[in-house]
């Protein structure tokens, strides 16, 4: 049992992590430091790991580890969860203002609050005494989809409210709304990061936003750097609220994130000016928004308005002019990427769209061409998503003229010509030649990037010059390039070589993991590989590994293990690993992580029971791969009982011996005392 000073520091650690994270992803001042941030939340860590008793379901060690399920629950909302009408530009607007004179003349004196109309999915949130309980999506304005475990996992929700240290009451129910949504860098670093580990992208950030709310396992939205902001009281039985200004002040009160460029005018024509001022400024924003909304500030007279079909009269949405326009497709052409996958882009006739003038445009995949029924000499609508990435809506049809021609599907691979195969679950293409000087060069700069074998001075250009020249004919020949050989490249001298010949020396001692992100396996990623490391240990031991032993890895499925299994099982890539063990690049798990230091380092952890998100192996190899030792029976010895579902006998025998119990999120956060 806590003693009542360890549940006070418990409960007060709680606090101030809650404000903390306010501070952090809300109103984005942080107060203190990322490492001061850390010790707090390992404290709080501790504490939990030692008496679980104190682990409370707002606390902020609790946003990941919802269990996944096969499907959302439905939730009827409280209200209707209205949408928008729509004005396209002043003249529209002023329509709109004089149809609700002539229904209410209050409307002539009254105030205006105008906020971003932001490019997410509406999101309702319940809280009952100032704990978030339930979250849905809007569905059909009456019924929606149960996604707290995923909702739980957004940084700036709160967990309770008030989020922040205040001496604001909360009130005992509440339902609010908001928007959930991907802000644009975090986007654009989060697609490439697919990218890299060869996963599915995202055409923009509201699909990838409405793809990370229905991922049905919580841990996999957690990997996604959503984010909110609320505009909208549903229901509460609380502060009476007269205004839309006071429900966003209320609002920002409780901790919820609120639309900082959002204000308020005594006049429409002042409230209409600041809505066309960001027409343009919009880009700067690091959200997407396309429009603004105004809204009648006395919800008296808002809601007295009432609704036309599922539009509140008394609230607009003031459309910008699209960043999206037309322009004629001259040809469509085909990248290959490093696993192969053969993606089409649209070649263009130059635009501008948004400010920047753009020749080419992403088509996603083939079967995009073929459902949207995209032709060569088509007139076709495109948008730069998320502010940077063009592509291609689709074809302007009353726009035909009977001479646009069906694109073909490749054949062969248009780099080395060699044949293509089509994946039976996807709709890529893939070319199945791995030594396509395509995927070679993808490959080598991929091997020698960031995150992989980290290769100084080693970039995109040296990787295509390596393979046009013939120096390299797979990833692992760098190891054999000398000092000689390079020194008399255009441009290298002598010093220059040398640097680049001990750059790659050094990467021979990476870290396992490093090496199984460098090999470029799809879908293996850092998160992936530093599984599959600490689970398997070695190269060796991965190769042998069939498809099941490798979905025991956690964060694997069937796709990612057939694809190692099948990455190994290849010819050149056997190859390749013959030439990296003789290289000396073949580092063992062991060798980069030492037990003696690991932060479980010298703990003796028992399991039992069943594990909400991990199987025994892999938490065994989380243990292992941190320092730890797992036993299979109690003793004094022991450290920590990890205690899942239907426990079992060696609970009560922990329980004997007083050894402090803890579950699977408290173990994954344990520190060294
Ligand atoms: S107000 C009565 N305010 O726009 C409340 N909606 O096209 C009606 N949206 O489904 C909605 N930002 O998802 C409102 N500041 C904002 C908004 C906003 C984005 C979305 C919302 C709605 C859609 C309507």
């Amino acid at each position: 049992m806590a003693s009542s000073d360890i549940q006070q520091r418990a409960a007060e650690l709680g606090r101030v992590i809650h404000s903390h994270n306010h501070n952090y992803y809300v109103l984005q001042e942080p107060l203190i430091s990322d490492d001061e941030f850390d010790a707090l939340l390992k404290e709080l860590c501790r504490l939990e790991a030692q008496y679980p008793e104190l682990v409370r379901t707002d606390s902020p060690t609790q946003r990941v580890g919802g269990k996944a399920s096969d499907k959302f629950q439905k939730v009827w909302h409280p209200a209707p969860i209205l949408s928008l009408g729509n004005a396209y530009g002043v003249d529209e607007a002023q329509a709109w203002f004089e149809r609700m004179t002539r229904l209410d003349d209050r409307v002539e004196k009254t105030g205006w609050v105008v906020e971003p109309k932001i490019d997410g999915l509406t999101v309702v949130l319940h809280y009952e005494d100032g704990m978030f309980v339930q979250g849905a999506t809007r569905g059909d304005g009456e019924i929606g989809e149960d996604i707290t475990s995923n909702l739980r996992t957004i940084r700036s929700l709160p967990l309770r409210i008030p989020a922040a240290a205040t001496n604001i009451s909360h009130p005992r129910h509440i339902v609010v709304r908001g928007e959930a949504y991907i802000p644009k860098q975090e986007f654009v670093t989060w697609n490439q990061r697919l990218a890299t580990s060869g996963e599915r992208t995202y055409v923009n950030p509201r699909n990838a936003a409405s793809g990370a709310l229905r991922q049905l396992d919580p841990n996999m939205t957690a990997r996604c750097p959503l984010a909110l902001l609320c505009y909208h009281v549903v229901e509460t039985d609380g502060k009476i609220l007269a205004t839309q200004w006071g429900v966003l002040e209320y609002l920002r009160s409780m901790g919820f994130g609120v639309a900082d460029i959002s204000q308020r005018f005594n006049n429409l024509g002042d409230a209409l000016a600041y809505c066309q001022s960001w027409a343009d400024e919009r880009f700067t924003l690091n959200y997407e928004v396309d429009g603004m909304v105004i809204k009648i500030d006395d919800l008296l007279i808002q809601n007295s308005l009432g609704v036309v079909g599922k539009d509140p009269r008394g609230a607009l949405a003031f459309k910008f002019p699209s960043v999206e326009v037309t322009t004629n497709l001259i040809q469509i052409g085909v990248n290959v990427g490093r696993t192969g996958v053969l993606t089409p882009y649209a070649v263009l006739e130059p635009v501008k769209v948004g400010g920047v003038t753009v020749k080419q445009a992403t088509l996603h995949n083939f079967g995009y061409i073929f459902d949207k029924d995209i032709r060569i000499g088509d007139r076709v609508l495109i948008k730069r998503a998320g502010e940077v990435i063009p592509y291609v809506i689709g074809p302007v049809l009353d726009r035909r003229t009977g001479r646009e021609r069906r694109p073909d599907l490749p054949t062969s691979c248009p780099v080395c010509g060699k044949p293509i195969r089509q994946s039976e679950h996807e709709a890529a293409i893939y070319c199945m030649n791995s030594v396509c000087p395509a995927q070679l060069r993808r490959n080598l700069e991929h091997f020698v990037s960031r995150g992989a074998l980290e290769i100084d001075g080693f970039g995109e250009k040296l990787a295509s010059r390596f393979v046009e020249l013939g120096l390299v004919e797979d990833v692992a020949d760098i190891f054999s390039l000398t000092k000689e050989e390079l020194s008399d490249l255009d441009g290298f001298g002598e010093r220059k070589a040398h640097a680049l010949v001990e750059a790659i020396h050094k990467a021979r001692t990476c870290q396992l993991d490093r090496l199984i992100v460098a090999l470029g396996i799809r879908g293996v990623g850092a998160v992936v590989a530093s599984d599959l490391a600490s689970r398997f240990k070695s190269l060796d031991a991965l190769r042998k590994a069939k498809c099941d032993e490798l979905e025991t890895a956690s964060g694997i499925g069937p796709n990612i293990s057939q694809a190692i299994v099948d990455w190994f099982s290849k010819r050149n890539n056997q190859s390749v690993l013959r030439k990296l063990r003789q290289a000396g690049c073949w580092p063992q798990q062991g060798t980069s992580i030492n037990p003696s230091s690991g932060r479980l380092a010298g703990k003796t952890f028992v399991i039992t029971g069943t594990l909400k998100n991990w199987s025994r192996s892999q938490a065994t190899a989380f243990i292992e791969k941190n320092g730890g030792r797992v036993t299979t029976s109690l003793s004094k010895k022991t450290n920590y009982l990890v205690v899942g579902d239907n426990p079992g006998s060696k609970q009560k025998k922990a329980q004997d011996l007083s050894i402090p119990e803890i579950n699977e999120f408290a173990l994954r956060t344990l520190g060294p005392d």
